[in-house]
């Protein structure tokens, strides 16, 4: 029997794969290269234990953004080696990968936490590849220039050097440290912002020479109310701008929390917000809310949509 074909996203709704089977790549982030979208993530499992790490980090491909190919697990969890940091049962979360141009590798950094250790590990891993479906060989985990480090994203700039935003200090602080020209560790600067203010799931784009970013507060697995703040120097200083979901649960960020802002290749200035509802009771149930991204009067604005199409960008 033929798969549905989509030609528009459905903001929460089960979203199957060109196998017909729910996406599983949560927390992600996409990378487009020669013409294809990669979308990757964390792999959940059912039930209450299903938020660990028991499979690995998949990956998906489109070329369209609304069809995807389940591509596999592309750094799988490690089996009989109970020392090793990646061993079934961790917690891996946030994954990004970047294509580093100076080196021709992808690198897939992501946030891990040690088996048995609840959150207090705080630790970022990296894997590197040859191509973006991997395999991705593990490089190792640390606290970037020795600090705690949770959620997480990466940027590479348009000078192409690249930074991690992670939140640190207990999540009371976002560090923003730059990477080495291989992005395969911290480059030894880093910055503390929005201080004290406990940010979670940072999300992040540029667009005409500034930086823009979405967050959330600190709730755990509950949704709350996103933040958004804007800055011409990576470095800050960062002026927050408050809220920017209008619509229904718009104080909850439509029941979801932030996890990417992705450029739509080809359209300059057009750019998706993409956001998990998590479903802790049974993980791999967990929503997508893609939505477009709009820049009004010099703030940010995600606006609840039933279901668009990239048509909404021809307006603009
Ligand atoms: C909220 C974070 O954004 C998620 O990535 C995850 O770490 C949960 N907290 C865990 O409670």
């Amino acid at each position: 029997m033929p798969t549905q074909r989509f030609s528009s996203f459905r903001p929460g709704a089960i979203w199957p794969d060109t196998d017909g089977v729910h996406i599983n790549a949560h927390g992600g982030g996409l990378l487009w290269d020669q013409g294809t979208y990669y979308w990757f993530g964390e792999h959940k499992i059912a039930g209450p234990e299903g938020n660990r790490a028991m499979v690995g980090v998949s990956c998906y491909s489109s070329q369209d953004l609304h069809n995807w190919d389940n591509r596999g697990i592309v750094l799988p969890v490690v089996e009989g080696d109970e020392d090793h940091d990646l061993v079934r049962g961790c917690v891996i979360e946030r994954p990004k990968v970047v294509h580093n141009a100076r080196t021709g590798k992808y690198v897939l950094w992501f946030h891990l936490e040690l088996r048995g250790q609840g959150y207090s590990a705080a630790r970022t891993g990296v894997a590197v590849a040859d191509n973006p479906l991997g395999p991705y060989e593990y490089q190792g985990s640390f606290r970037p220039d020795d600090h705690m480090s949770r959620d997480m994203t990466i940027l590479v700039d348009d000078d192409q050097i690249a930074y991690l935003l992670c939140a640190s200090e207990d999540n009371q602080t976002l560090h923003i440290s730059q990477l080495t020209d291989d992005y395969q560790r911290p480059a030894g600067r880093f910055e503390r912002v929005f201080v004290g203010r406990y940010m979670e799931a940072p999300a992040i784009c540029k667009h005409e020479g500034r930086y823009w970013f979405i967050g959330s507060g600190c709730t755990g697995w509950k949704p709350n109310k996103a933040r958004s703040a804007v800055a011409t120097s990576i470095w800050g200083p960062w002026e927050e701008q408050g809220n920017p979901c209008v619509g229904p649960d718009a104080d909850l960020t439509f029941l979801a929390q932030s996890t990417y802002l992705l450029p739509v290749h080809g359209r300059p200035g057009c750019f998706l917000f993409l956001a998990d509802r998590w479903h802790p009771e049974n993980p791999i149930d967990g929503r997508y809310v893609w939505l477009p991204l709009e820049f009004i009067d010099g703030h940010l604005v995600v606006r609840w949509r039933d279901e668009w199409d990239l048509s909404f960008f021809d307006q603009q």
